[in-house]
């Protein structure tokens, strides 16, 4: 048995510890492991296919990023195929891949994604290759698990700036606003914002007014709290408005969401007088060692990715059910985004306790 594993899409703190336990975990059965190298880049003959033994995965359990390195770009379906004239266009490569795993041997992959990388997997699944899944996303935005590793740490890092950022701002009478990422989902904003007890939390599913959030500032500052903390997500919009978009995305990669926190800021400062200062976290919530929570579940993602193998769910995902790690078709977890749900406990209490959502 041949097995081979990939990583595709942004990278989230885990996916060392999924490679490993799954490594290993194959290794013990007597099978063989290959890495494809930057998504599916090693199978299209633009980067290699490299053995996993347990010498390759020592000692990276704890370690952010992916050896195996990752792209948002290598979609096989529709891969980026520069041009003389300096432009990019897509073309399908999904045949010359399958026939390039054939040759390799590979019997089963193993691919670790977030919804596009599903879907890819879904789609080469139907041409015959033999996929098992893995979830992997800090914005925690996939159906059919209960959560996906790199959602942890991500809010620890947040977390983290939200506490850092109260001290600065209690000092200086400001307004100060934190953009967090999550796409269309806010999960990364609700969590660090309720744990780290920000004043305004804008998320994607409640769209917001601003008129609202100026209101909570100032209520505050009667109250004699000069300072407030606002932790908004890249995806959060005005009601009636859209997403604010962050640069030009290149082709085969998706919108770039965000921006939104120095356009609120502005108008904040703007209709409350107060100063006002915004910071975009960006990337530093992708980087840095997984949590505890993360390597674990990672770990069990990974080992469970191999019994699923054995047990041949092939177009399967694996998927925490608390307390148990099961499968789940990938097509059903496609079916829609995870998104937080405005009725919620934890929506419900950040409200009890007076968090504001500006609506
Ligand atoms: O999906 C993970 C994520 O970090 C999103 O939260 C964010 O919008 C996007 O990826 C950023 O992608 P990139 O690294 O391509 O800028």
């Amino acid at each position: 048995m041949r097995i081979a594993i990939s990583t595709g899409g942004g990278d989230a703190p885990g996916l060392n510890a999924v490679i490993r336990a799954a490594v290993l975990s194959a290794i013990n059965r007597g099978w063989d492991v290959l890495g494809i190298k930057r998504g599916y880049a090693g199978l299209l003959g633009e980067d290699e296919c490299i053995p996993l033994t347990k010498e390759s995965v020592r000692g990276i359990a704890h370690l952010g990023g992916t050896i195996l390195r990752s792209t948002n770009r290598g979609n096989p379906f529709h891969y980026p195929r520069p041009q003389p004239d300096g432009t990019i266009t897509t073309e399908d490569r999904s045949d010359e891949l399958m026939e390039n795993a054939r040759r390799l041997g590979i019997d089963a992959l193993i691919s670790i994604g977030g919804d596009g990388s599903l879907e890819i997997a879904k789609k080469l699944c139907d041409k015959g290759m033999r996929i098992v899944g893995v979830p992997k996303t800090i914005d925690n935005d996939v159906s059919g698990t209960v959560t996906t590793f790199g959602f942890d740490t991500a809010v620890n890092t947040a977390l983290e700036a939200i506490d850092k950022l109260h001290t600065t701002a209690e000092s200086h009478d400001r307004v100060m606003i934190m953009e967090v990422m999550g796409r269309d989902a806010g999960f990364i904003a609700l969590h660090s914002g309720v744990a780290g007890t920000a004043d305004v939390i804008l998320i994607p599913e409640i769209p917001y007014d601003l008129g609202k959030v100026c209101e909570k500032i100032m209520a505050r500052h009667r109250a004699g709290r000069q300072f407030s903390i606002v932790v908004v997500a890249e995806g959060a919009f005005p009601r009636g408005g859209r997403s604010s978009t962050m640069g030009d995305s290149l082709p085969g990669e998706a919108r770039r969401v965000g921006g939104v926190a120095d356009v609120i800021a502005r108008e904040i400062q703007t209709i409350t007088g107060k100063e006002t200062r915004s910071l975009v976290l960006g990337h530093l919530q992708r980087g840095g060692m997984p949590t505890g929570y993360d390597r674990l579940l990672a770990t069990r993602f990974g080992g469970a990715a191999v019994r699923a193998i054995a047990d041949e769910k092939w177009g399967h995902m694996v998927a925490l059910q608390t307390p148990h790690i099961v499968t789940v078709p990938i097509e059903e977890a496609l079916r829609e985004t995870k998104r937080v749900d405005p009725t919620h406990d934890v929506v419900i209490t950040a409200r009890a306790v007076g968090i504001s959502f500006g609506d």
